[in-house]
């Protein structure tokens, strides 16, 4: 029988599903594994079902050439190297649609939050600040009549236009490729990646990591955003330059951010830490217990498609 490696536990419901076809070794760590542990633990693996910290590059795949395929557990995929599978006839999948809506209700209530100040107003209120109802205290920002502007209209970030259009937010975009179908659905408007900076009050990054989008949000990009904007990231933590995300947050170039994704993941540039103006979410896009049972079943069936000879569903290469 086949063996294939589960680099970290992940739902039962998904794990059911490569029964009878697979012998399946789930890795006894709860964490992520090291480089060496990844290559030790798949000898002798004809599939991989890997975590978004797996480095599955062109060392690990010439490395375990009986490795044919790896199912992501999750939507991203900067962690693969697709020229690199190609080149080896490596399959690939992700876990595409079931964490959409999660997501886009995280970026929501991350402009939400930031926006109407609520972890800054919970931390005053624990801390004995709170003295009473006064009219200028603790102003925020109204979504209704601001321009949101997201960088890249994929799934979520469609889904999150469909959710800021409830709170009266117009759309802009920027993207590659224009949109026509979204554009008519969401009245949203193809923009340059300039004008995207100039004419959001929000911007949103829903794009994934490459060579184009890392390090994008920089100290130059923060000068040319309005003064009293806002970004929030969900996305990919290395899109934006975090030393330079703090000192705008300082310098009051842009006025709050709300992060769920970091450059160099678990550590946050200690420089957000101290900041009020951001509000700072350990990765919990997909983090429902709904949508990590869905996010197993996919990455699981893609496997169990492979196991049986079949085309993955959600297949990248
Ligand atoms: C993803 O799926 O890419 C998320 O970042 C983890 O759920």
């Amino acid at each position: 029988m086949d063996k294939v490696l589960v680099t970290r536990r992940v739902p039962q419901a998904g794990l059911d599903l490569l029964e009878g076809l697979a012998q399946v070794v789930v890795s006894p760590h709860d964490r992520f594994l090291s480089v060496q542990e990844l290559l030790e633990m798949s000898a002798g693996c004809r599939a991989v079902l890997s975590q978004v910290a797996d480095r599955i590059g062109r060392e690990f795949l010439s490395a375990r050439p009986e490795v044919r395929m790896v199912a992501n557990y999750a939507v991203g995929y900067d962690n693969f190297d697709l020229e690199a599978a190609r080149e080896l006839g490596v399959m690939l999948s992700n876990t595409p649609e079931v964490l959409t809506a999660a997501t886009a209700d995280l970026t929501l209530a991350l402009m939400l939050d930031i926006m109407r100040r609520v972890s800054e107003g919970d931390r005053l209120l624990r801390a004995g600040g709170f003295k009473g109802w006064a009219p200028d205290f603790m102003l925020g920002t109204s979504l209704a009549g601001k321009t949101l502007g997201i960088l890249g209209l994929g799934r979520v970030g469609q889904a999150v236009a469909e959710r800021a259009r409830c709170f009266g937010m117009s759309i802009i975009y920027h993207k590659r490729t224009r949109d026509p179908e979204a554009e008519a659905g969401l009245g949203a408007r193809l923009v340059s990646f300039a004008e995207l900076l100039a004419g959001s009050d929000v911007i949103s990054i829903n794009a994934p990591l490459t060579g184009q989008t890392r390090g994008i949000f920089n100290y130059q990009a923060f000068e040319r955003m309005k003064p009293g904007a806002y970004l929030i990231n969900t996305g990919r933590g290395p899109i934006v330059n975090e030393a330079d995300l703090a000192r705008a947050l300082k310098e009051g170039l842009i006025r709050g951010a709300g992060l769920d994704v970091f450059e160099d993941e678990p550590k946050v540039h200690p420089d957000l830490l101290g900041l009020d103006n951001v509000v700072l979410c350990p990765h919990l896009g997909s983090a429902t217990g709904e949508v990590r049972e869905m996010m197993a079943i996919r990455a699981a069936g893609n496997l169990a498609a492979f196991l049986r000879g079949q085309e993955p569903p959600d297949r990248l290469v």
